[in-house]
This record gives structure tokens, sequence and C-alpha cells, in this order.
């Protein structure tokens, strides 16, 4: 008998001492993965605005109410006029107004007012990331009306201007067409990578 016909002999015999449900019950415990997330939690983390306004929720806001807001919750870090504020050997928390028509300078300022190209995106990234030490504890009408506020300071909108789903996809910002799609990497001109021939090992 060849090795290997004994090997199969000697595993039809072990199967044969131990019954199928016998093996079973002593394999290892199935990994925990954790849980499937419910619809809840899922909706939790969807929370993206497109620059068209896709995913804006109901609400509005004004720039009145975002400067209350701004002064209790913002300023200390931003500036009572969002022109940031420095924290020694840490840079600078970062200024929001301003800066318009800098960025061919060789000291551009890159402020929301000046470099972000959707306004769509102001409100993204408030509700999602501010305050910074609260982040998405703010209502939807809030942070409609923080964007409202940020948005008026830059001159971009006037003052009682109302944001809501509807108004805000239609801001233009003065940086929406600084942006471009970088092309793909020029490819054709470039030898494959040589892999060399298999060789069996003797
Ligand atoms: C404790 C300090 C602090 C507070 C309070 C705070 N922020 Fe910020 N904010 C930051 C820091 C730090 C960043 C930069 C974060 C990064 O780049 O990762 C930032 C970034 C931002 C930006 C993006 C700026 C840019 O050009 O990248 C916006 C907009 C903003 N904050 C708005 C707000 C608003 C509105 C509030 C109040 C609801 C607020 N922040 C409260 C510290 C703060």
């Amino acid at each position: 008998m060849s090795t290997r016909n004994g090997l199969f002999v000697a595993v039809a015999l072990a199967l044969a001492a131990f019954p199928l449900t016998n093996v079973a019950a002593q394999s290892p415990p199935a990994p925990r993965f954790g849980t499937s997330a419910t619809p809840a939690e899922i909706a939790g983390w969807n929370i993206d605005v497109t620059p068209n306004g896709a995913g804006l929720p109901p609400g509005s806001g004004t720039a009145s109410v975002g400067a209350k807001l701004f002064a209790a919750n913002c300023a200390t870090c931003h500036g009572a006029e969002g022109q940031g504020i420095p924290v020694p050997g840490h840079g600078v928390y970062p200024r929001l107004v301003g800066g318009i028509g800098t960025l061919k300078n060789n000291l551009p300022i890159k402020t929301v007012g000046s470099f972000w190209p959707y306004a769509t995106g102001v409100f993204d990234y408030i509700r999602r990331a501010m305050p910074f030490t609260h982040p998405q504890s703010l209502t939807a009408d809030q942070v409609y009306a923080l964007t409202a506020f940020i948005l008026w300071k830059n001159g971009i909108i006037v003052e009682d201007a109302t944001m809501d789903a509807h108004t805000l996809p239609a801001v233009k910002m003065p940086n929406a067409h600084g942006f471009f799609t970088r092309p793909p990497p020029e490819t054709a001109n470039i030898a494959p990578i040589e892999t060399p021939p298999f060789r069996p090992s003797p």
C-alpha cells in the first residue's frame, strides 16, 4: 500500500471512530465579527452632502441667527470675525473668512470663502466635524444658519438670504472653477514590467 492510500485509510478510520456530530462539537467556535449594522445605524453615518446638494436635510437658517451661534460655539477658536486665532507653538485655528482673489499670490490665503469650491461642502463639513470638541451636536437649522453666516461674512450671499436645501446648492463660490480633475498618468509608452520565466524546481 502506498503512503497516500495508507493516509486515506487512517483518515477514514478516524472519521468512523468519531461521528461527525462529535467532530463539529469539538471544532473551534465561529469567529465573532460583530453584528450586521441596522438601518438606523447606517443612517447615522450616511450624512454626506454632494456638491449638487443631494443629502441636504430639511431645515433652514440665516446669517443673523448664525452670528449668535458662531459667537457662542465657534469664535473661541476661529475668532469673532472668522479671522482665525494663532495657537502658540501649534500654528493657527483656521481662518474662515477673506483671502478671496489671493490664490495666485506667493502667499495665498486659503479660507472657506477663497478656496472652497462648493457651498454645500460648508454645510457638510460643519455638520460632520464642528464644533471641534462636540462634532455632530448641531441641528440642521443651526448648521444652515452657521453656513449662511460664514458665506455672508465672505461677501458671497446677502445678510438676509435664507439657506436651505434649495438655495444653498445654487450659491456660486468664488473658486468654483479653480479645481480640475487630474488627468490619468501617461502609461502607453512605458514597457511592461518583466517577470522572470517560471522554472519548476528540479
Ligand atoms: C476647539 C476649537 C474649535 C471650535 C470651537 C470650532 N472649530 Fe472649526 N476648526 C477647528 C480646527 C482645529 C479646524 C481644522 C481641522 C482640520 O483641518 O482637521 C477647524 C476647521 C473648521 C472649518 C474648515 C476650515 C478650512 O478651511 O479647512 C470650518 C468651516 C469650521 N471649522 C467651522 C466651525 C464652526 C461653524 C464652528 C462652531 C459651530 C467651529 N468651527 C468650532 C477648531 C475649532
